[in-house]
């Protein structure tokens, strides 16, 4: 409908999926879904600027597509698609880096963290925020729901899009970020004063959308907690037992004060399996459709050409009204050789 906001979220297409991903991720978009004009993107075209295994990177694909789906978001209701399906993301991307300044991408804090980190930086690590900026100006996109480390290039897509605009007329909407509250982040089971993640957790500190039931419950019961009884919600004093709080409250959606309630007088033991329990049952079932889907591969081929289809319907007029506004001479199809062909030729 055209009367409700476009959002636009980009979800990469790489990494092992844990439990923080669905609570501050998987869950939101099927959330987000019913708030407006959903596109969800697998960012495939993203995951080549750092150095990659070609066949891993191609069964994480389908693996973040089935978890997408299988997640709950739905194929008509939304759009779900793979980046590199759509190939105006790509001729936007360079397009747009005529009106990217090169000194504000050398400021970017993730390139440089990134290029620190690794041996060979591609070019690509360079111009990745422009390759973003394309992906949420071409759908004309009014809120993008975006972690916080993605704060920055979030600004740089604005000043990208208000430099377009000034240079060749309004052309892009601006963007509008919103990025989770604090409370909604999951913590490392071992080690909960970090972050749970998937290329900084260990085995043991990260739950898996994927694990298999017996494993969660070994990770719950081994979950780092404190030396006192009570379970109560304090993230500087009680770091460990306020994560599985929170935890728990994402897997049953019961409220962290009615859950102190609950298991006031509990042990510690008996909290954990029961968090454990909770989590077991929420994923269940979505490791079934993710199952199912994986062993489907035609079908989740086809749910992804519906999203690639709409996604290009979408984006092919800002992309059309980008090279024209740039002067661009338009390519005339079947001019010499169609029924137009001028005489004598
Ligand atoms: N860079 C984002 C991240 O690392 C992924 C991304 C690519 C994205 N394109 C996007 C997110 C467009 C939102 C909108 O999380």
């Amino acid at each position: 409908m055209a009367d409700e906001p476009r959002i636009f979220s980009g979800i990469q297409a790489t990494g092992r999926k844990t439990l923080g991903n669905y609570s501050g991720g998987f869950r939101q978009y099927a959330a987000t879904q019913e708030q407006g004009d959903g596109f969800f993107c697998i960012v495939d075209l993203h995951s080549i600027t750092v150095e990659y295994d070609p066949r891993d990177f191609h069964e994480s694909t389908l693996d973040v597509a089935a978890l997408l789906f299988a997640t709950g978001l739905d194929a008509e209701r939304s759009t779900i698609f793979a980046q590199s399906h759509v190939t105006a993301h790509a001729e936007a991307a360079w397009l747009l880096s005529a009106v990217t300044s090169y000194g504000q991408l050398g400021r970017m804090t993730q390139f440089k963290e990134k290029a620190d980190a690794h041996e060979f930086v591609s070019a690509g690590l360079f111009t990745y925020p422009v390759l973003m900026a394309g992906d949420i100006l071409l759908y004309r996109t009014d809120i993008v729901p975006i972690g916080d480390d993605q704060r920055q290039h979030l600004e740089l897509t604005r000043d990208i899009a208000e430099r377009f605009n000034y240079r060749y007329g309004e052309t892009f909407t601006i963007p509008q970020g919103v990025f989770p509250e604090v409370g909604g982040r999951v913590m490392d089971l071992q080690e909960p004063a970090k972050k749970m993640s998937t290329t900084l957790s260990t085995e043991q500190g990260a739950v898996y959308i994927t694990d298999e039931s017996d494993v969660i419950r070994k990770k719950f019961k081994t979950a780092v907690t404190d030396s006192e009884k009570e379970i109560r919600h304090d993230p500087e004093a009680k770091a460990g037992i306020s994560n599985l709080l929170e935890i728990m409250s994402v897997a049953t959606a019961e409220p962290v004060a009615e859950l102190e309630r609950r298991f006031d007088g509990s042990g510690y033991g008996d909290f954990k399996e029961a968090v454990g329990e909770a989590v077991v049952a929420l994923l269940a079932p979505i490791q079934e459709r993710y199952r199912e889907l994986r062993a489907d591969e035609r079908e989740l081929q086809r749910l992804l050409a519906v999203g690639a289809e709409k996604a290009r319907r979408a984006s092919e007029p800002t992309l059309e009204a980008m090279y024209e506004r740039m002067g661009f001479v338009k390519a005339e199809a079947g001019r010499l050789f169609g029924a137009a062909r001028p005489r004598g030729l």
